[in-house]
Protein backbone atom coordinates (compact mmCIF):
# COMPACT_ATOMS: atom_id res chain seq x y z
CA UNK A 1 0.00 0.00 0.00
CA UNK A 2 1.51 3.23 -1.05
CA UNK A 3 0.87 6.34 1.42
CA UNK A 4 2.13 9.97 0.37
CA UNK A 5 3.45 12.94 3.13
CA UNK A 6 3.84 16.00 0.82
CA UNK A 7 5.61 18.69 2.61
CA UNK A 8 5.73 21.94 1.70
CA UNK A 9 2.06 20.74 0.28
CA UNK A 10 0.75 24.94 0.58
CA UNK A 11 3.31 25.79 -2.22
CA UNK A 12 2.97 26.64 -6.24
CA UNK A 13 3.81 22.98 -6.63
CA UNK A 14 2.53 21.42 -3.92
CA UNK A 15 -1.02 22.63 -4.22
CA UNK A 16 -1.13 20.70 -7.96
CA UNK A 17 0.88 17.93 -6.45
CA UNK A 18 -1.47 17.04 -3.55
CA UNK A 19 -4.48 16.87 -5.85
CA UNK A 20 -2.95 15.05 -8.14
CA UNK A 21 -1.65 11.85 -5.80
CA UNK A 22 -4.93 11.91 -4.27
CA UNK A 23 -6.13 11.04 -8.12
CA UNK A 24 -2.89 8.58 -8.36
CA UNK A 25 -3.36 6.75 -4.49
CA UNK A 26 -6.98 7.58 -3.20
CA UNK A 27 -7.82 10.76 -0.99
CA UNK A 28 -6.83 8.73 2.54
CA UNK A 29 -3.54 7.75 1.56
CA UNK A 30 -2.27 11.29 0.87
CA UNK A 31 -1.23 13.64 3.97
CA UNK A 32 -0.55 17.26 3.21
CA UNK A 33 1.63 19.12 5.30
CA UNK A 34 3.32 22.74 5.53
CA UNK A 35 4.62 24.97 8.24
CA UNK A 36 0.41 26.12 8.79
CA UNK A 37 -1.66 23.00 7.50
CA UNK A 38 -2.84 23.95 4.16
CA UNK A 39 -6.30 24.27 2.52
CA UNK A 40 -6.71 21.43 0.31
CA UNK A 41 -9.68 22.72 -2.10
CA UNK A 42 -10.56 19.59 -4.01
CA UNK A 43 -10.89 16.52 -2.34
CA UNK A 44 -11.45 16.57 1.15
CA UNK A 45 -9.91 13.32 2.01
CA UNK A 46 -6.74 14.17 1.91
CA UNK A 47 -5.76 14.55 5.71
CA UNK A 48 -3.65 17.78 6.19
CA UNK A 49 -1.05 18.38 8.95
CA UNK A 50 1.21 21.37 10.30
CA UNK A 51 5.19 20.30 10.09
CA UNK A 52 8.14 21.87 9.72
CA UNK A 53 10.24 20.15 8.16
CA UNK A 54 13.81 21.02 10.43
CA UNK A 55 11.53 19.30 13.61
CA UNK A 56 12.62 16.23 13.00
CA UNK A 57 10.97 14.61 15.93
CA UNK A 58 7.70 15.69 14.86
CA UNK A 59 8.46 14.48 11.32
CA UNK A 60 9.60 11.05 12.20
CA UNK A 61 6.21 11.00 14.19
CA UNK A 62 4.00 11.64 11.40
CA UNK A 63 5.83 9.06 9.28
CA UNK A 64 5.29 6.32 11.64
CA UNK A 65 1.43 6.88 13.00
CA UNK A 66 0.27 7.55 9.20
CA UNK A 67 2.44 4.75 7.69
CA UNK A 68 3.96 6.69 5.54
CA UNK A 69 5.38 4.95 2.39
CA UNK A 70 7.25 7.69 -0.01
CA UNK A 71 8.05 11.42 0.82
CA UNK A 72 7.69 14.50 -1.64
CA UNK A 73 9.72 17.00 -0.27
CA UNK A 74 9.04 20.40 -1.63
CA UNK A 75 9.73 22.99 1.34
CA UNK A 76 12.63 25.12 0.34
CA UNK A 77 13.52 29.00 0.01
CA UNK A 78 13.43 29.22 -3.41
CA UNK A 79 16.56 30.92 -5.53
CA UNK A 80 15.26 35.07 -5.28
CA UNK A 81 14.70 35.33 -1.61
CA UNK A 82 17.39 32.62 -0.81
CA UNK A 83 20.13 35.33 -1.91
CA UNK A 84 18.97 37.78 0.93
CA UNK A 85 19.40 34.95 3.65
CA UNK A 86 21.97 32.86 2.98
CA UNK A 87 22.57 31.16 6.40
CA UNK A 88 19.39 30.03 6.56
CA UNK A 89 18.94 29.19 2.93
CA UNK A 90 21.54 26.96 3.00
CA UNK A 91 20.24 25.40 6.64
CA UNK A 92 16.52 24.80 6.11
CA UNK A 93 17.36 23.53 2.12
CA UNK A 94 19.86 20.85 3.07
CA UNK A 95 19.14 19.69 6.56
CA UNK A 96 15.36 19.11 5.71
CA UNK A 97 16.77 16.58 2.71
CA UNK A 98 19.36 15.52 5.28
CA UNK A 99 16.16 14.71 7.83
CA UNK A 100 14.23 12.81 4.97
CA UNK A 101 16.94 11.10 3.50
CA UNK A 102 17.98 9.73 7.37
CA UNK A 103 14.35 8.48 7.49
CA UNK A 104 15.17 6.54 4.02
CA UNK A 105 17.80 4.99 5.05
CA UNK A 106 16.30 3.86 8.44
CA UNK A 107 14.03 2.29 6.25
CA UNK A 108 10.98 3.85 7.82
CA UNK A 109 10.25 5.11 4.13
CA UNK A 110 10.95 3.44 0.64
CA UNK A 111 10.89 6.38 -1.56
CA UNK A 112 11.70 10.03 -1.50
CA UNK A 113 10.95 12.65 -4.23
CA UNK A 114 12.77 16.19 -4.30
CA UNK A 115 13.03 18.70 -7.03
CA UNK A 116 16.42 19.95 -8.07
CA UNK A 117 15.91 23.39 -10.57
CA UNK A 118 17.96 24.21 -13.57
CA UNK A 119 20.49 26.72 -10.74
CA UNK A 120 22.59 23.67 -9.90
CA UNK A 121 24.38 24.93 -13.26
CA UNK A 122 26.46 28.48 -12.99
CA UNK A 123 28.38 30.83 -15.69
CA UNK A 124 30.53 28.20 -16.57
CA UNK A 125 28.25 25.73 -17.79
CA UNK A 126 27.27 25.80 -21.51
CA UNK A 127 24.56 28.01 -21.78
CA UNK A 128 22.73 26.51 -24.43
CA UNK A 129 21.42 22.58 -24.51
CA UNK A 130 22.55 21.77 -21.42
CA UNK A 131 24.03 18.30 -21.04
CA UNK A 132 22.65 16.17 -18.44
CA UNK A 133 26.82 16.48 -17.04
CA UNK A 134 27.95 19.33 -17.28
CA UNK A 135 30.28 21.34 -15.73
CA UNK A 136 28.72 22.55 -12.68
CA UNK A 137 29.88 26.21 -10.81
CA UNK A 138 26.37 27.60 -9.39
CA UNK A 139 26.86 31.01 -8.01
CA UNK A 140 24.08 31.66 -5.68
CA UNK A 141 22.96 30.02 -2.69
CA UNK A 142 19.69 28.26 -4.12
CA UNK A 143 22.05 26.72 -6.48
CA UNK A 144 24.93 25.74 -4.11
CA UNK A 145 21.94 23.60 -2.26
CA UNK A 146 20.57 22.25 -4.96
CA UNK A 147 23.98 20.96 -6.64
CA UNK A 148 24.78 19.77 -3.06
CA UNK A 149 21.57 18.16 -2.39
CA UNK A 150 22.05 16.46 -5.78
CA UNK A 151 24.81 14.81 -4.37
CA UNK A 152 23.88 14.00 -1.01
CA UNK A 153 20.83 11.74 -3.20
CA UNK A 154 23.15 10.04 -5.02
CA UNK A 155 25.41 9.34 -1.88
CA UNK A 156 22.41 7.98 -0.12
CA UNK A 157 21.62 5.82 -3.11
CA UNK A 158 25.12 4.56 -3.67
CA UNK A 159 26.24 4.16 0.19
CA UNK A 160 22.38 3.30 1.73
CA UNK A 161 20.60 2.13 -1.58
CA UNK A 162 17.92 4.60 -0.48
CA UNK A 163 14.96 5.19 -3.85
CA UNK A 164 15.36 8.84 -4.23
CA UNK A 165 14.75 10.23 -7.38
CA UNK A 166 14.75 14.20 -8.55
CA UNK A 167 14.36 16.27 -11.51
CA UNK A 168 16.15 19.33 -12.89
CA UNK A 169 12.91 21.74 -12.59
CA UNK A 170 12.95 24.91 -15.15
CA UNK A 171 10.86 28.18 -14.32
CA UNK A 172 7.13 26.29 -13.41
CA UNK A 173 4.06 27.64 -15.01
CA UNK A 174 0.79 27.48 -13.60
CA UNK A 175 -2.10 29.19 -12.60
CA UNK A 176 -3.27 27.66 -9.78
CA UNK A 177 -1.29 28.88 -6.90
CA UNK A 178 1.11 32.37 -7.23
CA UNK A 179 4.98 31.90 -7.43
CA UNK A 180 7.31 31.41 -4.28
CA UNK A 181 9.99 33.63 -5.08
CA UNK A 182 11.56 32.17 -7.98
CA UNK A 183 13.98 34.24 -10.29
CA UNK A 184 11.30 32.94 -13.01
CA UNK A 185 8.36 34.19 -11.61
CA UNK A 186 8.47 37.20 -14.13
CA UNK A 187 6.63 34.82 -16.69
CA UNK A 188 3.72 33.67 -14.38
CA UNK A 189 2.96 37.44 -12.71
CA UNK A 190 2.97 38.92 -16.65
CA UNK A 191 0.75 36.35 -17.42
CA UNK A 192 -1.55 36.88 -14.67
CA UNK A 193 -1.28 40.90 -15.62
CA UNK A 194 -2.24 40.06 -19.46
CA UNK A 195 -4.64 37.65 -18.17
CA UNK A 196 -6.54 40.89 -16.63
CA UNK A 197 -5.88 43.22 -19.19
CA UNK A 198 -2.60 44.95 -16.96
CA UNK A 199 0.33 45.84 -18.60
CA UNK A 200 3.65 44.29 -16.34
CA UNK A 201 6.78 45.59 -15.75
CA UNK A 202 9.67 42.88 -15.93
CA UNK A 203 12.50 42.57 -13.36
CA UNK A 204 14.45 40.73 -15.76
CA UNK A 205 15.72 42.51 -19.13
CA UNK A 206 13.83 41.58 -22.07
CA UNK A 207 16.73 39.52 -24.05
CA UNK A 208 16.56 37.34 -21.16
CA UNK A 209 16.20 33.44 -22.27
CA UNK A 210 15.61 31.11 -19.31
CA UNK A 211 14.29 27.32 -19.74
CA UNK A 212 10.29 27.08 -18.89
CA UNK A 213 7.81 24.42 -18.42
CA UNK A 214 4.04 23.97 -17.56
CA UNK A 215 3.25 23.14 -14.27
CA UNK A 216 0.89 19.82 -15.54
CA UNK A 217 4.25 18.70 -17.45
CA UNK A 218 6.49 19.32 -14.16
CA UNK A 219 3.45 17.13 -12.29
CA UNK A 220 3.17 14.56 -14.83
CA UNK A 221 7.27 14.42 -14.54
CA UNK A 222 7.16 13.60 -10.99
CA UNK A 223 4.58 10.76 -11.41
CA UNK A 224 6.14 9.06 -14.33
CA UNK A 225 9.56 9.44 -12.75
CA UNK A 226 8.20 8.45 -9.06
CA UNK A 227 5.99 5.29 -11.10
CA UNK A 228 9.23 4.37 -13.01
CA UNK A 229 10.78 0.93 -12.05
CA UNK A 230 14.04 1.64 -9.78
CA UNK A 231 16.24 0.24 -12.31
CA UNK A 232 14.89 2.47 -15.28
CA UNK A 233 16.18 5.19 -12.65
CA UNK A 234 19.76 5.48 -13.70
CA UNK A 235 20.41 8.98 -12.45
CA UNK A 236 20.58 9.31 -9.17
CA UNK A 237 21.38 12.85 -9.01
CA UNK A 238 18.73 14.43 -10.56
CA UNK A 239 17.35 14.21 -14.45
CA UNK A 240 17.37 17.42 -17.10
CA UNK A 241 14.05 17.92 -18.25
CA UNK A 242 12.69 20.91 -20.77
CA UNK A 243 9.94 21.96 -22.49
CA UNK A 244 9.96 25.76 -23.70
CA UNK A 245 12.92 28.47 -23.55
CA UNK A 246 11.60 32.27 -24.19
CA UNK A 247 12.76 35.88 -23.27
CA UNK A 248 10.53 38.13 -21.85
CA UNK A 249 10.26 40.23 -25.32
CA UNK A 250 9.30 36.46 -26.95
CA UNK A 251 6.87 35.91 -24.28
CA UNK A 252 5.08 39.52 -24.69
CA UNK A 253 4.59 38.59 -28.41
CA UNK A 254 3.05 35.72 -27.35
CA UNK A 255 0.48 37.33 -25.32
CA UNK A 256 0.00 39.68 -27.93
CA UNK A 257 -1.66 36.54 -30.44
CA UNK A 258 -4.53 36.49 -27.82
CA UNK A 259 -4.14 39.85 -25.97
CA UNK A 260 -2.79 42.26 -28.48
CA UNK A 261 -3.02 45.67 -25.90
CA UNK A 262 -0.63 43.76 -23.69
CA UNK A 263 2.63 45.39 -23.24
CA UNK A 264 5.60 44.80 -20.88
CA UNK A 265 8.09 47.73 -19.85
CA UNK A 266 11.53 46.31 -18.13
CA UNK A 267 13.62 47.44 -14.47
CA UNK A 268 15.61 44.86 -14.15
CA UNK A 269 17.07 44.38 -10.48
CA UNK A 270 19.51 41.78 -8.57
CA UNK A 271 17.37 39.11 -10.20
CA UNK A 272 19.26 39.80 -13.32
CA UNK A 273 22.60 38.33 -12.25
CA UNK A 274 20.49 35.22 -10.83
CA UNK A 275 19.07 34.52 -14.72
CA UNK A 276 22.65 35.44 -16.55
CA UNK A 277 24.17 32.43 -14.45
CA UNK A 278 21.58 29.86 -15.60
CA UNK A 279 21.27 28.19 -18.73
CA UNK A 280 18.48 29.29 -21.37
CA UNK A 281 17.55 25.48 -22.45
CA UNK A 282 18.78 21.93 -21.59
CA UNK A 283 19.19 18.22 -23.07
CA UNK A 284 16.73 16.17 -21.41
CA UNK A 285 17.69 13.11 -23.53
CA UNK A 286 18.35 10.91 -20.87
CA UNK A 287 15.03 11.66 -19.23
CA UNK A 288 13.58 10.71 -22.68
CA UNK A 289 15.61 7.24 -22.89
CA UNK A 290 15.30 6.56 -19.23
CA UNK A 291 11.65 7.16 -18.53
CA UNK A 292 9.97 8.05 -21.33
CA UNK A 293 9.58 12.26 -20.01
CA UNK A 294 7.65 13.44 -22.60
CA UNK A 295 5.84 17.08 -21.82
CA UNK A 296 2.70 17.69 -23.34
CA UNK A 297 2.94 21.57 -23.70
CA UNK A 298 4.97 23.92 -25.70
CA UNK A 299 5.90 27.24 -25.67
CA UNK A 300 2.44 28.22 -27.38
CA UNK A 301 0.23 26.08 -26.20
CA UNK A 302 1.35 27.01 -22.81
CA UNK A 303 1.04 30.28 -23.05
CA UNK A 304 -2.61 29.85 -23.81
CA UNK A 305 -3.70 27.38 -21.63
CA UNK A 306 -2.38 29.53 -18.76
CA UNK A 307 -3.83 32.47 -20.16
CA UNK A 308 -7.27 30.76 -19.86
CA UNK A 309 -6.57 29.39 -16.78
CA UNK A 310 -6.01 32.79 -15.25
CA UNK A 311 -9.45 34.64 -16.97
CA UNK A 312 -11.06 31.34 -15.18
CA UNK A 313 -10.07 31.11 -11.70
CA UNK A 314 -7.97 34.27 -10.31
CA UNK A 315 -8.91 37.69 -9.69
CA UNK A 316 -7.00 40.17 -10.53
CA UNK A 317 -4.74 41.29 -7.74
N1 LIG B 1 8.40 26.62 -8.71
C1 LIG B 1 9.45 26.51 -9.50
O1 LIG B 1 9.50 27.15 -10.57
C2 LIG B 1 10.59 25.60 -9.13
C3 LIG B 1 11.64 25.41 -10.06
C4 LIG B 1 12.70 24.58 -9.70
C5 LIG B 1 12.69 23.91 -8.48
N2 LIG B 1 11.66 24.12 -7.61
C6 LIG B 1 11.73 23.44 -6.31
O2 LIG B 1 10.50 22.80 -5.99
C7 LIG B 1 10.26 22.87 -4.59
C8 LIG B 1 8.90 23.52 -4.34
O3 LIG B 1 8.86 24.76 -4.99
P1 LIG B 1 7.57 25.70 -4.95
O4 LIG B 1 7.67 26.59 -6.12
O5 LIG B 1 6.36 24.90 -4.71
O6 LIG B 1 7.94 26.57 -3.66
P2 LIG B 1 6.95 27.44 -2.74
O7 LIG B 1 7.80 28.46 -2.07
O8 LIG B 1 5.76 27.87 -3.51
O9 LIG B 1 6.49 26.35 -1.67
C9 LIG B 1 7.33 25.88 -0.66
C10 LIG B 1 6.47 25.54 0.53
O10 LIG B 1 7.32 25.08 1.57
C11 LIG B 1 6.84 25.56 2.80
N3 LIG B 1 7.90 25.58 3.81
C12 LIG B 1 8.89 26.49 3.95
N4 LIG B 1 9.64 26.19 5.02
C13 LIG B 1 9.11 25.05 5.55
C14 LIG B 1 9.45 24.25 6.66
N5 LIG B 1 10.48 24.57 7.47
N6 LIG B 1 8.71 23.16 6.93
C15 LIG B 1 7.65 22.84 6.13
N7 LIG B 1 7.28 23.56 5.06
C16 LIG B 1 8.00 24.67 4.78
C17 LIG B 1 6.33 26.97 2.48
O11 LIG B 1 5.40 27.40 3.46
C18 LIG B 1 5.72 26.77 1.10
O12 LIG B 1 4.33 26.51 1.15
C19 LIG B 1 11.45 23.62 -4.00
O13 LIG B 1 12.44 22.71 -3.58
C20 LIG B 1 11.97 24.40 -5.17
O14 LIG B 1 13.34 24.68 -5.03
C21 LIG B 1 10.62 24.94 -7.91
Amino acid sequence: MRRALVIGAGGQIGTELTTRLAKELGGLNVVASDLNAPKISENTAILSLNLDVLDQVRLRQIVVDHEISEIYHLAATLSATAEKNPGFSWHLNMQSLLNILDLAKEGLIQKVFWPSSVAVFGPGSPKSNTPQNAFMNPNTVYGISKSAGENWCNYYFEKYNVDVRSLRFPGLLGYKSDPGGGTTDYALWALKNAAHDTPYISFLENNSGLPMMHMEDAINGIIKLMNAKSEQVKVRTAYNISSASFTPEELEKEIQKFKPAFEISYQSDFRQAIANSWPDSLDDSEARLDWDWNPKYNFSSMVENILEGFKKTSDPN
